[in-house]
């Protein structure tokens, strides 16, 4: 039989569900709503793409869905899944692999997530929830000196957690906060974990669940600052590895009981959670603490991760939607990857001089073996490609050990350039891996 799948998503995360659906001798055709050109343009198999549409324009989401009788939508985005799509989908009849509204408010409501995970005993720091700035200014007078993350509740592209490192810098960032809006009117003050041994160390995990049981699928590390040696600010991912080599049985076992205690506390709490759960910890003293959780995968963790799992995504999907996961083994193909951010010049600042100028180099380097690229911020005319985002495109390489992977990653990112020496990205991508193999 022949299916129609959407996915739901416009950047890399997007780009490689549609790769690893169009992989599946069950589908015929990807709808990406609303994607990118590259989709359209790399992909073996039709792809069709809206991108005058967003991730939250539920009723055109649905027309479409029913015009093409879609078999099913993968809700990938943070957006749809708060505005409700999966709810709303299912509503009308279409089958929805993602979470609800209500299990994934443990990604959309940082505050009622903090909530939850202190009534199920999951390890976090210690945080404090406000509805107004005058009290936390007020809380944090009365707190010793220390440092802390400043978070809005609500979404904010991956952008809501400000770091201070003392109680005078945390003022300044509750005020700067309130750029977000809506999102920050509800925010949270929270300890910043300190290593008494040294090792402190961040991680993404990601867990598949269908609402019964779940299977952890992998781990990854992401680079989230702009520039090398993870300094200048914070962007939504500069670039991933996997497998992180800090992630041993000891890490594995505590990351298992935190994925188990959250899904069963979910069920407990009646929002039974359907997708891809996606933990954000941080290894202090070898203890995992929980940084945040999100309703999907991460972006740019999903393009090292997908493409090593050798199950047909078309039989995942309907195993999660189904509640059938326990028939399903995930199998994964061990190798090492990492991925590479091809950004704007000026990214996450003022990219808007780099929006139009043409990028160069792009089908040369995807024709090198164990490279995959993943479009995002690329609009195409006349088969010539176009920069139309702060994070443009995304070069995933693979091999055996992270020295190989990075090898392929930047032999094809050196084939890459944006008119006017507009393009920018991170050189050390899996430096702490690259580092601890070497020694
Ligand atoms: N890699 C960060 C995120 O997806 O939120």
């Amino acid at each position: 039989m022949k299916n129609t799948i959407v996915v739901i998503d416009a950047g890399g995360r997007g780009s490689v569900l549609v790769d690893k659906y169009s992989q599946s001798p069950d589908v015929s055709k990807i709808i990406a709503i609303p994607g990118n050109d590259y989709m359209e343009h790399s992909s073996k198999k039709p792809v069709e793409i809206y991108t005058h549409l967003k991730t939250t324009s539920v009723k055109e989401i649905i027309e479409i869905c029913k015009k093409e009788n879609v078999s099913f939508v993968d809700v990938a985005q943070d957006n749809a899944v708060a505005v409700g799509l999966v709810d709303e989908l299912l509503r009308n009849g279409i089958m929805a692999m993602g979470p609800s509204k209500l299990a994934g408010e443990i990604e959309w409501n940082k505050a009622w997530s903090r909530e939850f995970m202190s009534r199920h005993n999951i390890s976090q720091p210690e945080y404090q929830i406000f509805d107004d700035t005058e009290t936390a200014i007020a809380y944090l007078q009365k707190q010793k000196d220390q440092s802390w993350f400043v978070k809005a509740s609500g979404l904010a592209e991956g952008k809501g957690a400000l770091p201070a490192k003392n109680n005078a810098e945390a003022e300044e960032r509750i005020i700067e906060l309130q750029k977000f809006g809506d999102s920050a009117k509800t925010f949270l003050l929270e300890k910043w974990l300190q290593a008494k041994t040294g090792l402190a160390e961040e991680f993404s995990a990601f867990a598949i669940s269908d609402g019964k049981t779940f299977q952890t699928i992998g781990y990854a590390q992401d680079h989230k600052r702009a520039l090398d040696g993870d300094k200048g600010e914070n962007t939504g991912g500069m670039g991933c590895s996997t497998p992180p080599l800090v992630i041993d049985k000891n890490i594995k076992d505590q990351t298992e009981k935190i994925f188990k205690k959250t899904l069963d506390g979910l069920k407990i709490e009646a929002r039974p959670y359907k997708g891809i759960l996606y933990l954000g910890g941080i290894i202090i003293d070898r203890k995992v603490y929980i940084i945040e959780f999100n309703a999907r995968w991460g972006d740019p963790e999903a393009q090292v991760i997908i493409p090593g799992i050798k199950n047909d995504f078309f039989e995942l999907g309907e195993a999660i939607i189904n509640e059938e996961l326990d028939s399903i083994k995930i199998e994964t193909d061990n190798k090492a990857r990492i991925v590479v951010a091809g950004s704007s010049n000026g990214y996450p600042g003022d990219y808007s001089n780099v929006k139009g100028k043409q990028i160069f180099g792009l089908e040369k380097a995807s024709k090198i073996p164990d490279v995959k690229i993943y479009g995002a911020g690329i609009k195409i005319h006349s088969n010539k490609f176009y920069a139309n985002g702060g994070r443009i495109f995304y070069v995933t390489g693979e091999g055996k050990n992270i020295h190989e992977a990075r090898q392929k990653a930047y032999k094809a990112m050196k084939l890459i350039s944006v008119e006017g020496n507009n393009l920018h990205y991170r050189t050390d991508i899996g430096w702490r891996d690259a580092r601890r193999i070497s020694k």
